[in-house]
């Protein structure tokens, strides 16, 4: 029987995420539908509760249900927990105590971690710094900081959000948070996390804060370079956009509701394409 997942956001009509779980199902030999569902805004778990009774077994969650989510589970993974922010939902009907609970977890750690080995950028012993506070970062600092770089800044528009992630975090290793003003010195990695590349905005950066031969890494994706990219670009730094998070983190969701890792390589290779022809 064919199992029905689904991707929940607001808007969600530009969602990659049906076309790449429909390219792991296929390589995996998988019975599955995947849709995209447009969840209203003040009824998440509305939502959610009509796709289980139409036979849903699990979903992603993306932009801006990503804290209604968390809200809604039975049971969490640690690092869905300290990132208060669930992006897999797994309806557990394993065993007459499971039936129907619902466990969340955040895979978009895992994918930003999977994509920079991918590109065989090295985090461990490096200088990180974090662009944004919001969702997206909170959901990356625990893996980020068990690959064990050197020391970890997270510079936010709204200082405090920056100094208190920093805070919920510090026990995982070296990091340190505040406001652009206060980054120093040079990085071995930029990760900009922030949504500012949507509106074309670039953080408030000095130019001098790549190291040689750093990376710069933007969330964002799409047909062209984001303008932190194409700034980055030209400061000597290397720029990666977020394709490849994006595909690896819906592989580690894929694994955990059919227990089957995907190749991820073809998947990346046939979504840039399908970027680039626009
Ligand atoms: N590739 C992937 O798989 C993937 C996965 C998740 C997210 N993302 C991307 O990551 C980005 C952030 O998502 P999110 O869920 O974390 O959003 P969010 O929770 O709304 O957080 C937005 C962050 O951006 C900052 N910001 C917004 N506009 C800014 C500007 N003009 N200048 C400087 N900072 C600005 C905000 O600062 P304040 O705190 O001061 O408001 C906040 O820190 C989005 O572009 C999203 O598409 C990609």
């Amino acid at each position: 029987m064919t199992d029905h997942y689904c991707v929940f956001g607001h808007p969600v009509n530009h969602s990659k995420s049906p076309m790449i779980h429909a390219a792991f199902a296929e390589q995996t030999g998988e019975d599955l539908e995947y849709s995209a569902i447009e969840a209203p805004l003040e009824d998440f778990a509305g939502a959610w509760k009509r796709f289980v009774a139409q036979g849903g077994k699990g979903a992603n969650v993306t932009v801006p249900f990503k804290e209604d989510a968390f809200r809604l589970c039975d049971s969490l993974s640690d690092r869905a927990r300290r990132a208060k922010a669930v992006n897999t939902l797994i309806l557990e009907t394993d065993g007459p105590t499971q039936n129907g609970r619902i466990r969340g977890d955040n895979t978009d750690g895992l994918g930003l971690t999977r994509d920079l080995a991918h590109h065989r950028v090295t985090v461990e012993g490096a200088r990180i710094l974090v662009l944004g506070a919001g969702g997206a970062v909170r959901g990356v600092l625990e893996p980020l900081l068990q690959a064990r770089p050197k020391a970890l800044f997270i510079a936010n528009r709204t200082p405090e959000k920056a100094v208190q992630l920093a805070e919920d975090f510090r026990d995982l290793g070296e990091i340190a948070g505040g406001g652009y003003a206060e980054v120093e010195g040079r990085f071995d990695l930029v990760i900009n996390g922030t949504s500012a590349s949507l509106g074309g905005t670039l953080p408030p950066l000095a130019e001098t804060v790549f190291a040689p031969g750093a990376t710069a890494y933007d969330m964002l994706y799409g047909a062209e370079p984001t303008v932190f990219l194409r700034w980055a670009a030209r400061q000597g730094a290397r720029p990666l956009d977020g394709l490849g998070m994006l595909v690896e983190q819906a592989a580690v969701s894929f694994q955990l509701w059919r227990g089957k890792r995907p190749d991820t390589q073809v998947v990346r290779e046939r979504l840039r394409q399908l970027l680039d022809e626009g």
